[in-house]
């Protein structure tokens, strides 16, 4: 089905200067961007996205790291494009993530581990709504 996907660059990736390398792969793949912006979150925007790992051990690392940087949330469209970006990504911990995949080639850590994608409909909703404004989505 044609869908709409959450990705994030996260501040890792910013700091290495490769948000043009790691777009490139989601075009190449045949994913649109039709909605881009760089921020930097807040504790309280970080902690808000993230707010169904509040229990977990890691959750304030994730914030902090998250907070540490700027970093860019887009919007991507294509068919399939939730599980197409989770392709692209690889796997959360760059160590298990195979070759070739963004966080193989961009990421060390489980922490800073370059890219963030949504991992369902009801979460790619819910993710996009959470950053942009329907005027802020340009489909094309
Ligand atoms: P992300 O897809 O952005 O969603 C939550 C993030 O928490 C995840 O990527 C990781 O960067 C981070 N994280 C740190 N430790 C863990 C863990 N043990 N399991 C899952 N995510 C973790």
């Amino acid at each position: 089905a044609n869908e709409r996907t959450l990705s994030i660059i996260k501040p890792d990736a910013v700091a290495k200067n490769a948000i043009g390398e790691i777009i490139a792969r989601f075009e190449k793949a045949g994913l649109k961007v039709v909605a881009a912006k760089m921020i930097r979150l807040s504790e309280e925007n970080a902690g808000g996205f993230y707010a169904e790992h509040k229990e977990r051990p890691f959750f304030n690392d994730l914030v902090g790291f998250m907070t540490s940087g700027p970093i860019v949330v887009q919007v991507l469209e294509g068919e399939d494009a939730i599980a197409k970006n989770r392709d692209l990504m690889g796997a959360t911990n760059p160590k298990e993530a195979e070759a070739g995949t963004i966080r193989a080639d961009f990421a060390e850590t489980i922490d800073a581990n370059a890219v963030h994608g949504s991992d369902s409909v009801e979460s790619a909703e819910r993710e996009i709504a959470y950053f942009f404004d329907n005027d802020e989505i340009c489909p094309r």
